[in-house]
């Protein structure tokens, strides 16, 4: 099974249209729009991760992480690959900010990799790991590009994990001391953060399904996890507005509109199960509304042994922004056995007409419109960033050139549909692609492509796609 198809399920009607060298530049569905429909204040960005760039993993101090273990281990990573050299960003990135300058983008979204600058996850700073992040933030800065960072993206320190990483209520304190140090470090040069990506990735990926690091699959573990990650994700949030001066502080969430087969109320309870798993459980704890238990997946409620005096109140955190990251949609269907999660969607080779991408989810680009307007209709939603959105496809490098004209199509319609969303009032303020380069896919290696610039790993060439060159104009 591919990773995350579980989670991700699902490909929306018609196949990319083939376009024409002269339509390059227009928006082939004649959904025309341009950069100044979404506002002159809305920011334009591309984002990335630590781990699925930097390479550089034993240079400089730097500890390993779960993710380094994770792809040492038989079967674990399609091809045995691990991110041990990666895009190789560690060296290259003063040049590779250039190509997010030439984009026209405005915004570069980055990790911070802990185990760089905590080798042991807390305890002793290693000074040449911070001192890396200040020449990437300083190359943005000197660029005109805003740094934002994102404290987590999943490369948890394995000295954490040999206590018990996610399971072990002590890497609250330690996400604590981290985030002191890093916000200390770089709050007067970076005002944007975000907390952790994607809470529901790493912790039942990671722990219920066992296709990521750490690779438990365990609903104890899971259980668990989810809410040491949910406790992390307000602390952070406090750190960062106490240690950075006019902090623009936010967390990222994976979400996924849940429609029903055939629009089938029988549907119903299968919906809602999955909504409280996929786009609830890490939302609601932090707006103050506690973990969907009553009207959702009953099994979440064991997450109440985990417990301690105060944590209804230290899961709380009013975020100036949330980060919403949405590829596809997914297809919830009534259940012969229901507490099963998976057994309650249709597999995406399942939907009649769907366009698979390679990762194997549906393109429906509807889907993001659906999902930000359930997002901002929480009243305790304030602003709203869409930071991370994109798709692999089968791009070929020919000539120098790569006509990745499915990925141009699918930009230009998941983007119509943003702006469909701002334009009914959702008060979002920018939009991050998923993904400056081709990089490392986690269980996928390096074969599901994502980047707006092709990498080829062999020499480490970088090259604009279509895609790249279609933002670059539409940015200009
Ligand atoms: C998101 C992750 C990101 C990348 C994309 C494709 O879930 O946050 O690192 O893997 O999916």
């Amino acid at each position: 099974m591919q990773r995350r198809t579980a989670i991700k399920l699902a490909a929306a009607a018609g196949a990319g249209t083939i376009l024409m060298p002269n339509q390059l530049f227009s928006n082939p569905q004649g959904a025309s729009f341009s950069k100044s429909d979404f506002g002159e204040d809305f920011l334009w960005g591309v984002a990335t991760s630590s781990y699925q760039i930097e390479g550089a993993a034993n240079e400089d101090g730097r500890g390993p992480s779960i993710w380094d273990t994770f792809c040492r281990e038989k079967g674990k990573v399609l091809n045995g690959e691990t991110g041990d050299v990666a895009c190789d960003f560690y060296h290259r990135y003063a040049t590779d900010l250039e190509l997010v300058k030439e984009m026209n983008m405005k915004a570069f979204r980055f990790s911070l990799a802990w185990s760089r600058i905590l080798p042991e996850g807390r305890g002793k700073i290693n000074q040449k790991g911070l001192d890396f992040y200040h020449r990437v933030i300083d190359r943005c800065v000197e660029l005109g590009i805003e740094p934002w960072i994102t404290i987590f993206h999943w490369d948890l320190p394995q000295a954490l994990q040999d206590e018990g990483g996610w399971t072990n209520r002590k890497t609250v304190d330690a996400f604590a001391e981290y985030t002191n140090v890093v916000t200390k470090e770089f709050g007067e040069k970076v005002k944007n953060w975000m907390v952790l990506n994607e809470p529901m990735a790493f912790v039942a990926v990671g722990h219920m399904l066992g296709m990521h690091a750490p690779g438990d699959k365990s609903l104890k573990k899971f259980i668990a996890a989810t809410h040491h990650a949910t406790l992390c994700q307000a602390e952070g949030g406090r750190i960062v507005r106490a240690n950075v001066s006019n902090a623009n502080v936010g967390t990222t969430f994976s979400c996924s509109h849940i429609a029903m087969k055939d629009d089938d109320p029988k549907h119903e309870g299968a919906r809602q199960r999955l909504d409280a798993f996929v786009n609830r459980l890490f939302i609601e704890p932090a707006l103050g509304l506690g973990y969907p238990i009553d009207d959702g997946w009953k099994t979440i409620g064991k997450v109440e042994k985990h417990f301690e005096p105060g944590d209804e109140e230290k899961m709380k955190f009013d975020f100036d922004f949330i980060g919403i990251q949405n590829y596809t949609r997914i297809i919830a269907r009534k259940a012969f056995w229901p507490p099963v999660l998976w057994a309650n969607q249709v597999k995406p080779e399942n939907i009649p007409g769907a366009e698979l991408t390679e990762m194997k989810w549906e393109v429906y680009p509807e889907g993001i419109y659906k999902i930000l307007k359930q997002f901002s209709a929480y009243k305790e939603v304030d602003k709203i960033m869409v930071t991370e959105n994109g798709c692999a496809m089968p791009d070929k490098l020919e000539n120098g050139r790569v006509h990745d004209a499915r990925r141009r199509k699918f930009y230009q319609d998941y983007l119509a549909n943003v702006l469909r969303a701002k334009k009914e009032g959702v008060n979002l303020q920018g939009y991050f692609a998923w993904t400056l380069m081709d990089n490392f896919e986690w269980a996928e290696g390096y074969h599901p492509r994502f980047g707006l610039v092709h990498v080829d790993f062999e020499t480490q060439q970088r090259t604009i796609k279509d895609s790249g060159l279609w933002f670059k104009e539409f940015l200009k």
